[in-house]
């Protein structure tokens, strides 16, 4: 057989074709929290899933922890491509949308079941595809739970918090709640937390059981404010470019591994946060107080209006379709 340069070119075309084709693809999914949390469970669930669903055709490698990147860089690795999939808290998108700011809100959501409520709803679910134009997809919501106060002093009252450096989320809404409380609040990577709490860079901060237990921050921390008065919960996302340039099948099998990885977070989210709470209490470390009526009524007047601040930037329709999802 006479070979021809149209031959060689045809076998090597296929060669780089065949290859490429069966190269797995790698996805790989950062996030800032331990494994044993909601988060952590729900990210390795998906890369259960997907493998099992897509054997051979894609690979999903999970770095928890900061690990691989924290939160002052994951969004900016996720847009490059050196990441596909981060799950970041709906605190740290106001770069890309004002809209999820809603979540941020202060006493806005009575607990976590309004929460999931609000983000089935239709307004929740278009919140999903608000930063396709900067290139980000919502892959679905994740939860994690409400947040408490914690501080190397009681918060009885919202004159407690004065003066006092509270650590925060890049969220301008968290920072104008503890300025309405005469606090100073101070943004931080999630990373930096335990040291700033132990070397009194910071006084407080407020996060989620599940985080303060597996950081250890009840180790660092004298009182813990039984205070639910606002949520932590993700939107696990994609560069929206690499998604969208997906065959078909492995999309379709990834969305699939997806909703079902977030169904297992949420089921921990809502069985298990009552028993971090308990190990918090049973280290003995920090106290766990209660926050009397009272006491939650006055934290919501101080911090009502911030409300009336954000009013403008997240859309009064939001904020009151959030409303309806309170019983
Ligand atoms: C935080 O920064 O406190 C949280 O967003 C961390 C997380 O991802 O739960």
């Amino acid at each position: 057989m006479k070979i021809t340069l149209k031959h060689v070119l045809a076998t090597a075309l296929m060669a780089v074709g065949l290859s490429t084709y069966a190269a797995p693809i790698v996805i790989k999914y950062s996030h800032v929290v331990a494994d044993a949390t909601p988060k952590g469970q729900a990210a390795l669930k998906f890369k259960e899933f997907a493998e099992k669903k897509l054997p051979g055709k894609v690979v999903v490698e999970v770095f928890p922890n900061s690990q691989l990147f924290g939160d002052g860089k994951e969004m900016e690795a996720l847009l490059l491509g050196d990441v596909q999939i981060i799950a970041p808290s709906l605190s740290k998108f106001s770069k890309y949308t004002k809209k999820l700011q809603v979540f941020d809100l202060p006493f806005l959501f009575d607990d976590i079941q309004a929460v999931d409520r609000f983000q089935s709803s239709k307004e929740g679910q278009a919140l999903l595809s608000s930063m396709k134009g900067k290139g980000i997809v919502g892959l679905g919501y994740l939860h994690n739970g409400m947040k408490e106060l914690s501080a190397n002093k009681p918060l009885g009252n919202p004159a407690d918090a004065k003066g006092l450096k509270f650590r925060i989320q890049p969220s301008d809404v968290i920072e104008a709640q503890f300025k309405a409380v005469g606090a100073n609040p101070q943004k931080l990577a999630f990373s930096e937390v335990y040291q700033a709490l132990q070397s009194g860079v910071v006084d407080g901060q407020e996060n989620t059981w599940s985080n303060i237990y597996s950081q250890k921050f009840h180790e660092v921390q004298g009182y813990i404010m039984d205070s639910n008065h606002g949520v932590i919960d993700y939107m696990v996302v994609a560069n929206g470019k690499w998604w969208e340039g997906l065959p078909k099948d492995i999309q379709k099998g990834l969305s699939e591994a997806m909703t079902e990885s977030i169904k297992v977070g949420n089921k921990i989210a809502f069985d298990e946060s009552e028993a971090f709470k308990a190990k918090v209490i049973a280290d003995k470390k920090a106290k766990v107080l209660p926050v009397g009526k009272e006491s939650l009524a006055a934290w919501r007047a101080a911090m009502k209006p911030v409300w009336k601040e954000f009013e403008a930037d997240i859309g009064l329709d939001l904020i009151q379709a959030a409303q309806k999802a309170n019983k």
